[in-house]
């Protein structure tokens, strides 16, 4: 399948999540069997004194599997990116975080997804937010634009990852960070589960292996690279999913124990290097 028709089921997947949500439901990543890979990921990510200040409807549709905005350090004045920001959750909050000085913007390829959380930020009064309608393969920002990017569960659903890293690095400020929640796999992921589309639009099999993310981070540009577990998932929890997708759960169960984790992923762009003028700056002083 060509990368163009893969993502164009992906967006459909996610519009119609948004659509469960204006429905008046709670967004699940797709139907049927496919509704069960987001619990054990997408649940309980928010502390209650986040959700109760955010509308009801960018709550149901979160279908993040980290919270980055409690992890990232973010400040008063600082420009914030969310790639894939689907209802606008992480955008909300971080707007919040970096208070009416700053701007939080959130990226998303979805016109439903984009419309909720345009509800949204209009039932949360919220100024310093602005939503953008595009694909994080090709950021719709200048570069050395932004201080910090967030993104939740969107990554690993990219089918040019490599593309999207150079670009989080172009608009990054020198000096930028990179704070992302992402499903990563930890050794080698079996080829029924890398095959699986209902996993791949689902959140997991497109997952990068933990040395794969840092090698990618590395070759786009990026140090101080760092993933940090925060979800590791047991076969258990995946079990009905896996059954549902006819997957044969004994025989697979063993290779993918806590191989499935939800990950806080961090790095940051260098500052350039000092270009040596001559003698009269670059000698060493003493
Ligand atoms: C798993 S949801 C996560 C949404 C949000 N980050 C959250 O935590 O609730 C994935 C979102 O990313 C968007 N998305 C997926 N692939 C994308 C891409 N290549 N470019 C832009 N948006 C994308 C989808 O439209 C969807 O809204």
């Amino acid at each position: 399948m060509s990368s163009e028709n893969l993502q164009e089921i992906v967006k459909q997947k996610y519009a119609a999540a948004a659509k469960q949500v204006i429905a008046g439901g709670t967004a699940t990543c797709g139907s049927g069997a496919e509704l069960s890979c987001c619990d054990p990921i997408t649940k309980n990510l928010y502390e209650e004194s986040q959700t109760s200040t955010l509308p009801a409807e960018a709550v149901a549709a979160s279908l993040g599997c980290g919270n980055p905005t409690a992890l990232a350090q973010l400040e008063p004045g600082e420009i914030v990116l969310d790639l894939g920001s689907g209802g606008g959750i992480d955008v909300l909050l971080s707007a919040k975080r970096v208070g009416p000085t700053g701007k939080a913007y959130g990226l998303d390829m979805t016109d439903e997804m984009l419309a909720l959380a345009h509800e949204s930020q209009k039932k949360a009064g919220v100024e310093n937010v602005k939503f953008l309608k595009g694909t994080i393969e090709s950021i719709p920002l200048p570069e050395n634009s932004v201080h910090v990017i967030i993104s939740n569960c969107v990554i690993n659903l990219s089918v040019d990852k490599d593309r999207v890293l150079r670009e989080a690095f172009r608009v990054l400020k020198p000096g930028g960070r990179l704070a992302i929640s992402d499903v990563v796999v930890r050794g080698e992921v079996p080829a029924e589960i890398r095959k699986s589309m209902e996993l791949w639009v689902g959140c997991v099999a497109g997952a990068l292996e933990e040395f794969e993310y840092r090698d990618k981070l590395f070759t786009a540009g990026f140090e101080n690279i760092d993933i940090e577990p925060t979800r590791i998932y047991k076969v258990e929890e995946a079990r009905d999913f896996l059954s549902s997708s006819g997957l044969d759960v004994g025989k697979i169960g063993p290779l993918i124990d806590e191989k499935f984790m939800s990950a806080f992923v961090r790095a940051t762009k260098p500052h350039p290097k000092a270009a040596c003028c001559g003698p009269s700056c670059c000698a060493p002083k003493g």
